[in-house]
This record gives structure tokens, sequence and C-alpha cells, in this order.
């Protein structure tokens, strides 16, 4: 990256006084972002990059991300081994930051991670921020996540590490930035006062737990679903040896708040570690009877290890999850645990949880059960089990939904079925996505799709309200529009599910849960935006230019796409602070993952160097999201 096209850091404080009609609207802008390290190695030295461990690291020109130099990394002799930046002074307890690192090969392709080694106690602890990435020699490659201090530390170091080879690589244009967090709201009623039928929780990490977002936590939630940190990948990575370290600071903090834990996942067919499913001889696991012993014989002692650390402070748990297959003859997913020992890891699991837990409710919980085929594959399966004895004591319907589907009188049928059986029910996983297909994705989340999901949880409250002598508790799959597993799955975009904006105000979703008559007062917020060219210099055959996209509105953009035309011949050859694509003369730049956040009121800008021929007129037409732009 060239240091002097770096985004000029902007700080915009939003101090609009909200009383609780105003609040409603919660049209607070996004605050800009602001960027707290930037490794451009264009200057010539390692920047404070060090390896790992014995391997080696110096300053390259050989390739460039943006500029001209980069940070070379050779001499590995292990996987794990890479460049590492020590962040300790840098990142803050409590603030979510996005790490950005571009990554290309030597020679060869491997997948990459970015990862976080952090140390309390001399105890380190290893977080991944962007997953393994396909890596190669020919081009750069992002790598880009979002990541949380939740604890003290003493040692705190962001590195890059391959999956399978030792192979050198290149790391350049490191960034990590923050969005600062806003207030929150505490003149508005706590949603645990208002929906008193059951209790309401959300899923968490400890991201939730601090700071502002363990105030709003606290404040309107009273339960919650430790999101990842129960599963089994988390709490025995290796066979027989239990790790706490994620969850225990969750279950305490729920204890010292009186709230409600959902204890979620003993067995799943995900987030499984693989050693569960190798037999004695390290294969994996076939119909055979040794292969069965082996396997419930280790899900005895995982449920026996974990339900028993946490004993009464966990009064409900998801003992299986997702084993349903409706489009299976029998119903039942073909996992593993079904492969290899039928019915009967699930006649286990219960088994053994009352037997830990005499007191505590066990769920079967599933996806989809609004579904007519999933729901009557579940509820055979229920019946079943509860004719045999097996304790099942409810069942947890995750309600992964979004704003057009599925209907009330659906998600109706889906509780009436179960009433019969005399089970609780709970509402397990619930978010309702801006999304009706995997095709779309939306810079920023549009008001219509906002308000369609306000309505959404009106109605679905409403419902489960209604169902109050079945429903034994409701909770959302995350605390805020900041941290939701649907940025990423099914494919990556951001998306805004929750009943909390991304810096953490209440949205029109919270306001349908609350009190729907105040949905309507949300005011749109007005769109626009103003673009500015110029050409900082020019030579023959060549020039570099600047484009500055300005929102003018007061809805803030959670990303832009920036569209012209060259009608002159020229072409752009590299461009910094954003992403360039041309086609003919149709130029369509996208922000980075850094500055695509751009409050009503502020700016990015993005600088580029092109090539013309004849003449090098400016282009007079631009777009932001698709909208024409004032030309400045
Ligand atoms: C998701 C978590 O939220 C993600 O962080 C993780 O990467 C994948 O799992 N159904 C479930 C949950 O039962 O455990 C899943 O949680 C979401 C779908």
């Amino acid at each position: 990256m060239r240091a002097l096209a770096r985004l000029a850091v902007t700080t915009l404080l939003v101090a609009a006084p909200l009383t609780a009609v105003t609040a409603a609207a919660s049209a607070v802008a996004d605050p800009t972002p602001i960027t707290v390290l930037t490794s451009d190695f264009e200057d010539g030295t390692v920047q404070g990059w060090a390896g790992r461990s014995a391997e080696t690291l110096a300053p390259s020109t050989t390739v460039a991300h943006g500029g001209t130099g980069s940070l070379s990394v050779s001499g590995r002799t292990a996987t794990w081994q890479g460049p590492s930046l020590d962040v300790l002074d840098t990142f803050v307890k409590g603030t979510a930051y996005t790490i950005s690192v571009w990554v290309r090969t030597a020679s060869g392709s491997d997948n990459a991670r970015l990862s976080v080694e952090r140390r309390t106690g001399g105890v380190a602890a290893y977080d991944q921020v962007a997953g393994n990435t396909a890596v190669t020699s020919g081009g750069w490659t992002n790598l880009t996540g979002r990541y949380t201090l939740a604890t003290d530390v003493e040692f705190l170091r962001i590195y890059v590490e391959t999956a399978s080879t030792t192979g050198a690589f290149f790391i350049d244009d490191v960034t990590a930035s923050y969005v600062p967090a806003l207030p929150i709201q505490t003149d508005i009623p706590s949603v645990k006062d208002v929906v008193t039928e059951f209790p309401v929780g959300a899923a968490i990490t400890g991201a939730e737990t601090v700071t502002e977002h363990g105030q709003l936590l606290a404040k309107h939630f009273a339960s919650v679903t430790p999101g990842n940190a129960l599963k089994w990948d988390a709490t025995e990575p290796s066979e027989n040896t239990f790790t706490y370290t994620q969850a225990d600071p969750l279950i305490a903090w729920a204890k010292a708040h009186g709230t409600a834990v959902r204890g979620h996942t003993l067995v799943w067919h995900n987030q499984t570690p693989a050693w569960v499913f190798l037999g004695a001889d390290g294969q994996p696991m076939t119909a055979t009877a040794e292969d069965k012993e082996l396997l419930l014989g280790r899900l005895e002692n995982h449920i026996r290890n974990v339900a028993g650390h946490y004993g009464d402070d966990i009064g409900v748990w998801d003992v299986v999850n997702e084993v349903i297959d409706e489009s299976q003859a029998d119903g039942m997913r073909r996992s593993t645990w079904f492969t290899v020992t039928g019915l009967d890891y699930i006649r286990t699991a219960f088994r053994v949880a009352r037997e830990v837990l005499p007191a505590a409710t066990l769920c079967i919980n599933d996806y989809n059960t609004n579904v007519a085929a999933k729901r009557d594959a579940l509820f055979a399966l229920v019946s079943q089990l509860r004719t045999e004895g097996v304790p099942v004591d409810c069942v947890g319907h995750q309600m992964h939904i979004n704003v057009s589907w599925p209907s009330v009188a659906d998600t109706r049928a889906m509780l009436q079925k179960f009433v019969p059986l005399g089970v609780e029910q709970q509402i397990t996983e619930m978010d309702v996505s801006i999304y009706t297909g995997s095709g779309e994705s939306f810079p920023a989340p549009p008001a219509d799709r906002l308000l369609q999901q306000a309505y959404v949880y009106r109605d679905m409250f409403a419902l489960f309200r209604e169902f109050a002598g079945e429903i034994t508790s409701v909770t959302l799959w995350g605390l805020a529009d900041d941290n939701t597993w649907l940025d990423t799955f099914p494919v990556t975009r951001k998306d805004a599910p929750l009943l909390f904006d991304t810096v953490l105000q209440a949205k029109s979703a919270y306001w349908g849960v609350v009190d729907p008559s105040k949905i309507e007062q949300t005011p749109p917020g007005t769109s626009g935006c103003a673009v500015t060219y110029r050409v900082t210099g020019s030579w023959t055959g060549g020039f570099q230019g600047e484009v500055k996209v300005a929102n003018t509105g007061t809805t803030a953009w959670t990303g832009w796409t920036l569209t012209w035309a060259f009608t002159g011949g020229q072409t752009v050859t590299q461009l910094w602070n954003g992403t360039v694509a041309q086609s003919g003369t149709a130029v369509t730049v996208t922000n980075t993952s850094w500055n695509g956040a751009v409050a009503g009121g502020g700016s990015a800008t993005a600088g580029f160097l092109g090539s013309w021929t004849g003449g090098n007129p400016a282009p007079t037409a631009f777009t932001v999201n698709g909208t024409a732009c004032t030309v400045l």
C-alpha cells in the first residue's frame, strides 16, 4: 500500500439526543472505522514483524501487493511458523477489530490462515481470525476476519500460518481497524421485561460479555447460549483431554448476572474432531460392533465430563443437534454417528445426560422444523424415543429464517405438531436474514428489508407468546448485527438478522418484539452521494488520479460500489483503497474491508494509476450503489 494513499482517519461522534420515541428511529449512522495498524513494507524494513520460530523474515521487492515492497517469509520448518506482530499495546479488550492481510506464496499453493496467539498466566490459546483460504504464487489473496479480545492477556500476537506445506510466502498491506462502539440505549425497555412468558436469550461468544456488548446483553436478555464454546471441538479437542477455557468465562458471566444458560451441544456431526470417528486401527469407523462400542464409549465419556463439569449451572442442553434428514426414507441424517450406531447414539446421549443431570431439560434440536416433511420426521423420531422411555424433554426449533420465509401459518403448524406429545418446546437459534436467496448481496441493509424484518419479529413473537404454555425459552442466534454467523453463511455478505445494529442500537426489529406500534416511526434515512474526481499527475501515456465518494444522505453505507465510464480509452492499471474491475469503458470500484462503512456525511477516497491514449477527459457521471451521484 502506498502510505500517502491511506484513507484519512476521522472519528465521527454521533451525539444525537435519544428520547424514547426518537430512539425508535435508531438511525444512528455508523461511525467511520479507525485504523490502528498498517504494515505496508514500503520502507525496506520488516516493520516490527518477527517469525514465530527460527524462520527468516526480510523486506522484499520481488512482489508487492501495493507499491513496491512486501515481507518475505522463508526457512519455515513447520506449518504453524510464519510472520507475527505484537499487538498487545494496540488491541483493547472488548473492541472488535477487522484485520486484513494479503498473502502470496513464493511457489506452489496451500491454504493460509490468519490467527491470534494470546497468553494469560503463561497459558497459550489460539484464535482463528480468518480460516483456511487458498493461496498461490500467481497473485495476492486477501485474508480478512474480525477479532475481539475478551480476556486479560500478557501476550498477544497476530500471525499468518499455512495448512499443509512449509514453503516461503509473502505478506503485504496488513491493516487492523475498528468501528467505535456507541453507548447502549438505556432509555428503551428491556426485552426481558417486556416478554415475560419465557426467557428470551442470545447466543454469545466472549466478545458479547465485555464492555458495551456486555451491558446490552445484561440489559435485554434473560438467557445465553454459548454459540461455539461448548461444542465438542472446543471441549474435547483430543481424546479425554477436556478444556473449558472458552466456555468457563461465559458460564461465570451468566452466573454473575443471574442469567439462564442453554448448553449447546453435546452431539453433532459438525465441529466434532476427526479423532472421534477413527477406529482403534486409526481408520474411519464403519458399522462394526467394535467401532460402535468404541464410539458410544467416547460419547458417554464426553457427556459425563462436559455435562458433569457444569452440573446445575446449565439447566437446558441440546443433547443432540440436527439428526434429521427428511430426504431419507427413515428420516435420519447419514452422519457417522448414525451409520456406525443407528439410533443408539441418540439413546445413549439422552440416557447419560439424564443420569448426570437429573434436573436438566434435555432437548433434541433441529432446523427447518417449519417444513412439513422435516417436522413429521422429527415428530416420528421423538414419539418413538419417548415410547421407548428415552428422556427427550424438549424439542428445539432453531428458526434460522428470513424476511419472507416461512409463513406464520407454517410456524404455527410447527408448534402445534408437538403439542400432543406433551414436550417442552424452545426456539433455540432464531435469526431473520435480510436475504431471500443466496444470490443476493447488499452493501447496506435496505430500508424495506429492515421493515419487513420488523414485521417478521412482531408476528413470530406474537405467535410464540400465544404458545406460552408450550414454549419455555426463545433464543436469538447472536446479540447484535456486528457479530452474526450469517455474515459468512451460506455465502460471505453482510447480513443484519438481529434486534440491534452493528453499533448496538435498537433496530425496527427490536420494536417489532417490544412495541410494534413504534415500528412505523422509524423515519426512513435519506440517501445521496457526491463524487469528486481529480487527475493528480499526468505524463505521456499515463496518469494518476483520485476519486472521492461522499455519503450526502443520513443512512450509513456498510459498503460502496462506485461506477463510471472512461470514454477517452483510459484504463485503470492499479488502484488503492478499493478493488477495481474494468470492462471496456465501464469501471467499477468497490470498497476494501476497512473503508466500506461510510457514515452519513462521511467519505472514502481511492487513488489509482491509469494509462491513456488520445485524450484523458474526466468522467461526467458516477453512481454509488446504483444511484446517480452529484459530481463535484
Ligand atoms: C454456528 C456458529 O454460530 C458459527 O460461529 C460456527 O462457525 C458454525 O456454527 N446451527 C447450529 C449452530 O446448531 O451450532 C450453528 O452455529 C448455526 C447453525
